[in-house]
């Protein structure tokens, strides 16, 4: 089977070369179970090595899974979470965290994905209100569903917020990598060391197979926590496969490496798509997802031979992302072919 190159995700490309060796690695007998391997064991110390020592990863098997479940091992049913109306805990998640958690979620508007204190202020006229969900966590995602990046102060302001009105500060870091290259480099700039509670570390837009950590900064939140991720069905039986993934993906900077060659791809199809005057760019390309407006009648002419996403109906906005594995000559491919049908 012919498999297409296309730019409807960074989930769609294949398995960085390193992480699958180190799979395989890792297939040599039997080990202990449960994440009790000697494998997890190093996975957990590559995390402090760039968190901090009193980083605690553990592993679930998707993104959903590390929002839902991290998310659960910081509130009771009768709480709410507040996050931006397009947070892919609210928009594609198909209710998990409101099943799992029992929470309600409290959705503010965005214009990229971003979202700040007078906002969050507004939802929380609330507490102390026994009629009402207790707002117990903020919610954000870095990189933004729409690819922004928010920066070390703010993401403090943020959770100085939180904390002072004893509640939490959660990241979906999905796209940490390519937030924290766009930025400079560190992952803990924007997690640790800005306020993070909990932080959901996104790798399969990354380049591995499956599998995500979720992060636990501070001890006393993470105490219960694997039962948490028991009970929500995430311990994985051969947990070594995911933890080697980890290894590699956090060795030899990896994950960095990744993230800068796919931002870099972003920023030359954004260059190239500035060559078709019907194409507009809706949003800053700041890490790997570019956004344009494109006139309506084109896309089915698009999905005709590219698979693409339409972001958003009303104004004819697509997304189009970039991995470590997007080549130059398939930009230059979409680019020839969009200039044939954009017209
Ligand atoms: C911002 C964001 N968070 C989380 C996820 C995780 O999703 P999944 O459960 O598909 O791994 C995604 C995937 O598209 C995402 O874009």
């Amino acid at each position: 089977m012919k498999l297409i190159p296309n730019f409807a995700s960074d989930n769609t490309v294949g398995v960085h070369p390193d992480i699958l060796d180190a799979m395989l690695s890792v297939n040599n007998g039997s080990t202990v179970a449960y994440g009790e391997d000697e494998y997890t064991k190093l996975a957990d110390k590559k995390f402090k090595e760039y968190f901090g020592k009193n980083a605690e990863a553990f592993f679930v098997f998707n993104g959903t899974a590390a929002n839902v479940i991290g998310l659960r091992g910081l509130t009771e049913s009768f709480h709410s979470i507040i996050c931006s109306e397009m947070a892919h805990i609210n928009s594609s998640e198909c209710n998990a965290v409101e099943r799992f958690t029992g929470c309600k979620l409290l959705t503010v508007p965005s214009k990229n994905g971003k979202i700040t204190v007078d906002q969050v202020k507004e939802q929380m006229h609330v507490l102390g209100e026994q009629h009402h969900a207790q707002p117990k966590v903020i919610s954000i995602t870095q990189a933004t569903e729409l690819g922004a990046v928010y920066t070390p102060k703010e993401i403090k302001t943020l959770a100085d917020f939180a904390h002072k009105n004893n509640m939490f500060l959660h990241m979906d870091g999905a796209r940490l990598a390519n937030a924290a290259v766009k930025l400079g480099g560190s992952l803990r700039k924007t997690t640790v060391d800005a306020g993070v509670d909990v932080l959901s570390f996104g790798g399969t837009k990354n380049g591995i197979m499956f599998g995500e950590a979720v992060i636990f900064f501070d001890k006393k939140l993470s105490r219960d926590f694997k039962y948490v991720r028991k009970q929500g069905m995430q311990l994985a039986s051969k947990m070594r496969y995911i933890s080697a993934q980890f290894i590699a993906l956090l060795s030899n900077d990896l994950w960095k490496k990744n993230a800068e060659y796919a931002n870099k791809m972003a920023k030359y199809l954004e260059k190239r798509l500035k060559e078709i005057s019907k194409i507009k760019l809706t949003q800053k390309v700041e890490t790997n997802g570019v956004f344009v407006s494109i006139p309506k009648k084109c896309i089915p002419l698009i999905n005709k031979k590219y698979f693409i996403y339409t972001w958003n109906e009303k104004t004819s906005e697509i997304r189009l992302m970039t991995s470590f594995d997007t080549k130059k000559e398939d930009v230059d491919a979409l680019i020839d072919f969009l200039k044939k049908v954009v017209k």
